[in-house]
């Protein structure tokens, strides 16, 4: 069994790595770790915040004594940066999807304000020219020597529909159409989601990862 610290404080985002990665994998939230410290993400990647959460946090962590009292140990810290890149917006949000609505400000904004404003600029796009895609990178960084990151993406292809729909899932998902489907991503649901989404292919990388170190 290996036990992963996920590095995010965003309850959606664990609980699909935690579906995804099955029964193999022990998934650790930072809820256990509430002085663990909140990373700035001003890197202009996604590789480079997913790299600086996971090895800010590993570094807190070797030195921490939250690390010691704990029963389950992680073996490795996980942290994951993700994000929309619309094509006709030059690839904005991107890197800035959390905090869209208010990008002046370091904290992120409510999901309802970003699709508002998503909504807005593309009001006069027609549908042909929606086309979008989500991002997913993670950064794998061992908690036994804090070396440097090991990175695995995945993306997920689709458009921006014209309004919001469903109650699945959270940020964009209302409003992004994968490819080969006509429903959102939060009406298709936790199933088809996590068998499509750019976090899905991500860690269907890691978990390759994993079972060729085992074998
Ligand atoms: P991060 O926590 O800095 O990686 O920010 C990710 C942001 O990108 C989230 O707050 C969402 O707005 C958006 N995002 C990332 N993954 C997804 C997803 O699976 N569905 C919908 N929105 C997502």
């Amino acid at each position: 069994m290996t036990t992963l610290l996920i590095a995010t404080r965003n309850a959606h985002k664990v609980g699909e790595i935690q579906t995804i990665l099955g029964a193999g994998f022990h998934c650790l939230t930072l809820d256990g770790f509430p002085d663990a410290p909140t990373v700035l993400e001003d890197a202009d990647t996604f590789a480079g915040n997913a790299t600086k959460k996971a090895v800010e946090l590993a570094r807190w962590l070797s030195g921490s004594p939250e690390f010691k009292a704990q029963n389950a140990k992680p073996d490795y810290v996980l942290a994951d940066d993700s994000g929309l890149e619309v094509d006709v917006l030059g690839g904005a949000p991107g890197v800035h999807s959390a905090r869209f609505a208010a990008l002046d400000k370091s904290e992120n904004s409510r999901d309802a304000d970003n699709n508002s404003k998503l909504l807005r600029l593309l009001q006069e796009v027609p549908a042909g020219r929606r086309t979008a895609r989500f991002r997913c990178v993670l950064a794998l960084v061992s908690c036994a020597d804090g070396a440097s990151a090991r990175l695995f993406d995945g993306a997920c292809e689709g458009r921006i529909q014209s309004g919001a729909s469903g109650r699945g899932g959270f940020g964009y998902d209302p409003l992004f159409v994968p490819a080969g489907h006509e429903q959102s991503f939060a009406e298709l649901g936790e199933s088809v989601k996590n068998r499509l989404s750019h976090r899905a292919r991500a860690l269907e990388k890691l978990k390759d990862y994993f079972s060729k170190l085992a074998s």
